[in-house]
């Protein structure tokens, strides 16, 4: 059985592969944003800025939790904490467990996050389990966290061959933590979506941001395949693609949850997703799987010029989406003229 931080590495160079994508789609394709042709405003006066967590963003976009507790993990948190700063967005970093077990401070990150949300990250499990609430506190205190995502990834860890199987009382555990945490918890899944009734259950327990994480990007079922044993393999077939798409998840969250704050992601692709994602009701988009591709080449050297164009391309695109659906702000956007096909 590999450590964690070597599953940690593994599950970074699986990641990039294109098998490690959903076979179904987001359903963001669905989303027609209408055209305007007369826009009335002009392009250059179209404003992506947004609050989250008392910081003024320069786009609502975050950086997803993605690695940490190993060197490779900790040279990519650190650039992407620069990129998010210099770029204006958020950043979360990767399940900090392994860290801490090392006893190793990720503090740096702070510094790095010049300006802009850092937020921490741990496991729902791993909350529940014991000293799990203390763990937490020792995450938030360790990166000066803005707030902290607890992500639930229970079909991953039934896909993984060492995952964790027991999941009482995790939501149990939340609502301690909500009670008892001076900064903001976050809720996010990992790529299968929150349901209507998981949203639910979370704002019932105080948790008032969900990133609902849904199918169509980043897969987690088809990563652990390649690390299972081919029982295993058979065991998970018929879950490959499980789950909710981020469209869905994001439809029904906001649908149930006028007040709280919303983030979309699983699989966006670019500005215009990001669009879609606020028209659709989000405050926050995120994306991971698509910032490593970039960040971290086939010798996994750091490529931090090619993120910063990426991230310059999506905001350029965010502004075209804005324009030509006559938004001058993202609350603009919200109400713009668009629909929803049923089908592409
Ligand atoms: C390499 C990699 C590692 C990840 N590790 C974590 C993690 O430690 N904690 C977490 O909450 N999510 C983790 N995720 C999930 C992402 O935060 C995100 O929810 C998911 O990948 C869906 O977004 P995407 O389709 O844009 O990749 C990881 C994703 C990637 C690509």
């Amino acid at each position: 059985m590999p450590d964690l931080r070597e599953r940690k590495g593994e599950h970074l160079d699986l990641a990039k592969m294109p098998s490690a994508m959903a076979q179904v789609e987001n359903s963001l394709d669905r989303v027609r944003l209408t055209h305007q042709a007369l826009p009335e405003i002009d392009a250059d006066d179209v404003d992506t800025s947004t609050k989250f967590l008392n910081y003024r963003l320069a786009m609502p976009l975050m950086i997803s939790g993605m690695t940490g507790g190993m060197p490779r993990g900790d040279a990519i948190n650190l650039a992407l904490a620069e990129i998010a700063s210099q770029h204006g967005i958020a950043i979360c970093i990767g399940s900090q467990r392994a860290s801490l077990m090392a006893k190793q401070s990720q503090s740096e990150l702070r510094a790095r996050a010049k300006g802009v949300p850092l937020i921490g990250n741990l496991g729902g499990v791993q909350l529940a389990g014991e000293g799990g609430l203390a763990l937490a506190q020792r995450a938030i205190d360790d990166i000066g966290a803005d707030a902290i995502a607890i992500h639930l990834n229970p079909l991953q860890e039934l896909a993984q061959p060492e995952g964790d199987r027991d999941w009482r009382g995790v939501l149990a555990t939340l609502g301690e933590l909500v009670k008892k945490s001076e900064v903001p918890i976050m809720v996010k899944e990992v790529g299968a979506g929150i349901s209507a009734k998981t949203a639910r259950q979370l704002m019932d327990q105080g948790v008032r941001i969900i990133d609902v994480a849904g199918l169509g990007g980043t897969n987690w079922t088809r990563i652990e395949q390649s690390r299972s044993d081919p029982l295993r393999q058979d065991v998970m077939a018929p879950f490959l693609d499980w789950g909710i798409s981020t469209v869905d998840a994001l439809i029904s969250a906001r649908a149930e949850h006028k007040d709280a704050t919303i983030i979309a992601s699983g699989g966006i692709r670019h500005g215009l997703d990001v669009a879609r994602c606020v028209w659709l009701g989000s405050d926050l988009v995120s994306a991971a799987g698509v910032f490593i591709k970039v960040l971290e080449d086939e010798n996994q050297t750091l490529r931090p010029n090619r993120l910063d164009a990426l991230l310059s391309v999506w905001k350029d695109q965010l502004k075209i989406a804005m324009f030509l659906t006559a938004s001058k702000t993202l609350k603009a956007l919200k109400t713009a003229e668009g629909e929803v096909l049923m089908q592409k």
